[in-house]
């Protein structure tokens, strides 16, 4: 059984009188331990994919199963528990609270789940250096670059070992060592440690790390490669990119 997948998923957005489809039909399936890149243009519908994924926002029909059961089926408060130990977030926007401080922003998934960030210093200690931040503790958000602050958001996605993670641009503010430091991370945690992870990016270079690209338009699945290797070549994905006008 996979671990995540979806029935005919479909997301419309009502603005007045207008309907907009921002996703139709999805249909995708997802192992555990599985590295997927989403590619698409902007408005193609990838962070609505992400959001209703991760229980954020619920679908205008169709279905998603975690571990065969259906989400719709949740009640509201397993779902919020689903989400707050099993799966990370990392947002597009980075989502930091401008009030907390590095530490306090790693560990803000446990604070909300009622946990004392006290029992988790070691393991928040060793996220923050894995993303190179531990001279950034006890910094705010405003004291951070941008490059940073993403960084800070990515340490949180893991700060409650979470069996999944979503990723919305996770390298899109970082340079290319920085990114090739934080891509290198991510596939060695899905690797190690089991995590699925499912990273929307435009960048053909992050695609390539992952097992599995699937490329969206207009809201639906339009070709999917998956690799044979290591890694999937660049210049693959760039002509894929290129015939499909992303
Ligand atoms: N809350 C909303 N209300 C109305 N329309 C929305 C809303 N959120 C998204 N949309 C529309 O749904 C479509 C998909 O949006 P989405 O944010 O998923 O795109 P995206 O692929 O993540 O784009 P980008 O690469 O720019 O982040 C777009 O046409 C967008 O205008
Ligand atoms: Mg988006």
């Amino acid at each position: 059984m996979p671990l995540l997948h979806t029935e005919d998923l479909t997301k419309e957005y009502q603005m007045g009188e207008v309907t907009v489809t921002a996703l139709q039909k999805i249909n995708l399936s997802v192992e555990s331990g599985g590295f997927v890149a989403i590619m698409g243009p902007s408005g193609s519908g990838k962070s609505t994919l992400l959001h209703l994924l991760g229980g954020l926002d619920n679908p205008t029909s169709g279905e998603i199963y975690l571990n065969g059961e259906p989400l719709s089926k949740m009640a509201d408060d397993e779902l919020t528990k689903l989400r707050r130990r099993k799966i990370g977030f990392i947002f597009q926007f980075y989502n930091l609270i401008p009030t907390l401080t590095t530490i306090e922003n790693v560990g803000l998934p446990l604070l909300i789940d009622g946990q004392s960030l006290q029992h988790h210093r070691e393991h928040i200690a060793q996220l923050l250096k894995l993303v190179g931040l531990e001279n950034r503790a006890n910094h705010h958000p405003d004291q951070l670059s941008g490059g940073q602050q993403q960084r800070v958001a990515i340490a949180r996605a893991f700060v409650n070992n979470p069996e999944i993670v979503l990723a919305d641009e996770p390298t899109g503010n970082l340079d290319s060592n920085a990114g090739t430091a934080i891509l290198g991370l991510l596939k060695r945690t899905c690797k190690e440690f089991q995590t699925t992870i499912i990273m929307v990016t435009h960048d053909a270079r992050a695609a390539s790390y992952a097992d599995r690209v699937i490329f969206l338009k207009d809201g639906q699945i339009v070709h999917q490669i998956q690799n044979n290797g290591d890694r999937i070549a660049v210049d693959n994905l760039m002509a894929i990119m290129a015939h499909l006008e992303i």
